[in-house]
């Protein structure tokens, strides 16, 4: 079985997101669970901030021109293999070749809609035809389209079957009207299947188009077919839920693991916790905060984004702070309100806070050694790995209830002298709830006779890839 993924990023060549570890550790966990059986490719486009060290190991497949509407644009397909994966990267200095963020542009549109007809092209050009092709939100959204209009029928094409993955239903690629021909090079007979509420909605568009459609968590499958977390879109999505199902995302268990992790100042497992308490003291002295391991460190490690919760996060951290004796740090960036807000906070109380505002995955996973309290307070989540790798690096997650959050943590309960849960749980979107929440986690991290305990529980939940990348093999084989 042949699959193809295309996404906009992929660790560890450029990632903004959880995106970029899904489609860095899922193409890969399927080459292991599928052996002999799947063939697996990927595609992103070569953007400038992918490192010479890559560069380095690829090579030019092919190079040809693509028709984009009235344009022409050069396209080179370069490769490399990495841990039984084949990933394509996709050349074209106009549109990738730019300074700054992978998105955000002013001409994004354009600079996708060239990627997704690129990546048609792409199957052509190398003779690969994947049985499933595998679409991770809007960027990717209209290879899908194209399939089933501009290429419906096609030899080659015409048994191609597809998988729209929603990372998050928020983002759904919103044009003006006008870009449909010009840009995208779609008629108007292809105007309604475009047309949502008004403008031009790749996400739409390709939920109608796809053979399936998946979610990164079962739960998210359902919030999305209710107006509260569609966006917009449930209408939509429930006219469509016939071919919808959610399947959790895992992470990539030799990348993140604290027993090997080269970054870390001491690596550490649930049995060794007194490296893990080295690791924050390290930590502590590089911010400039008292050393003393004795302290529990509340941490926040997250794209700084309203959905993420950071308005109750505001309304409790002074209490958090002046209440409790505990220590700060936040890693992220984002929504210039929330940057500031953190910056404010960090000012008010310079022996406790740190606002680390940037993104750097070697720095994150120093932040995740150092915690002890790791907070996910999300309005609305669709799978989330932050409290996946909290759990692994043995900081105790606090996490609303809703999406992803709540298909992978579950509130610690003791009966008869057993304890089940893995961290600790909310469910009403309140700072009163979200104060409480954090409150009953420092009192289990306090209970230093007990706190071993918590921790193996937490550390030692299963958030491999392993079940879940069989779930999407099966899903595939269903799918032929
Ligand atoms: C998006 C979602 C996040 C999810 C990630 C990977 O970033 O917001 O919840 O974990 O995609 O699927």
């Amino acid at each position: 079985m042949k699959i193809l993924f295309v996404g906009a990023e992929m660790m560890p060549f450029a990632a903004t997101g959880g995106l970029g570890d899904v489609m860095g550790s899922l193409p890969q966990a399927i080459a292991e669970a599928g052996r002999e059986e799947v063939d697996v490719r990927t595609v992103i486009p070569l953007y400038s901030s992918i490192g010479q060290e890559w560069r380095d190991k690829m090579h030019l497949e092919t190079k040809f021109y693509v028709r984009l509407a009235w344009r022409e644009q050069y396209c080179g397909i370069y490769s490399l293999k990495k841990d039984g994966v084949t990933c394509y990267f996709i050349d074209n200095a106009y549109y990738f070749l730019r300074q700054g963020t992978l998105y955000s542009h002013y001409d994004d549109g354009e600079r996708y809609a060239y990627f997704c007809m690129a990546v048609m092209y792409l199957m052509e050009k190398l003779d690969f035809f994947p049985d499933v092709l595998q679409c991770n939100d809007w960027q990717s959204a209209l290879s899908i389209v194209y399939l089933k209009t501009l290429f419906a029928g096609r030899n080659g094409y015409r048994d191609i079957r597809t998988l729209y993955t929603i990372h998050n239903i928020e983002y759904q690629g919103k044009y003006d009207f006008a870009i449909l021909g010009d840009v995208f090079a779609l008629g108007n007979e292809w105007h309604n299947l475009l047309a949502y509420d008004g403008c031009i909605n790749l996400c739409k568009a390709a939920v109608v188009c796809a053979d399936r459609i998946s979610t990164v968590s079962p739960r998210y499958a359902k919030e999305i077919c209710e107006p509260e977390h569609s966006h917009g879109l449930y209408h939509i999505i429930r006219e469509n839920q016939y071919k919808l199902c959610g399947i959790l995302n895992g992470i990539d268990y030799s990348y993140y693991n604290p027993e090997t992790d080269s970054v870390l100042f001491r690596q550490y497992s649930a049995y060794s916790l007194e490296n893990k308490y080295q690791n924050k003291i390290i930590l502590q002295k590089d911010l400039g905060l008292p050393e003393n391991a004795d302290i529990p460190m509340l941490i926040i490690i997250s794209r700084l984004a309203a959905h993420k919760g950071l308005d109750i996060v505001s309304q409790v951290m002074d209490g958090l702070l002046q209440n409790f004796s505990v220590q700060f740090v936040v890693l992220g960036r984002g929504e210039a309100p929330y940057e500031m807000y953190f910056r404010k906070l960090e000012c008010d109380y310079p022996y406790q806070a740190r606002a680390m505002i940037t993104y750097d995955r070697d720095l994150s996973k120093k932040i995740y050694a150092a915690g002890d309290i790791f907070m996910m307070p999300s309005r609305s989540e669709p799978c989330g790995l932050a409290q996946m790798i909290a759990s692994r690096y043995g900081a105790i997650p606090v996490v609303r209830e809703t999406g992803g959050l709540a298909d992978s943590i579950v509130h610690f309960r003791e009966e008869n002298g057993e304890l089940t849960g893995n961290g600790v749980t909310f469910e009403e979107y309140s700072g009163e709830q979200l104060y409480r929440a954090v409150g009953r986690a420092i009192a289990y991290w306090n209970d230093t006779e007990k706190r071993p305990l918590y921790l193996q529980k937490i550390m030692s939940t299963d958030f491999s890839w392993g079940i879940s990348a069989q779930r999407y093999l099966a899903l595939f084989r269903s799918m032929r």
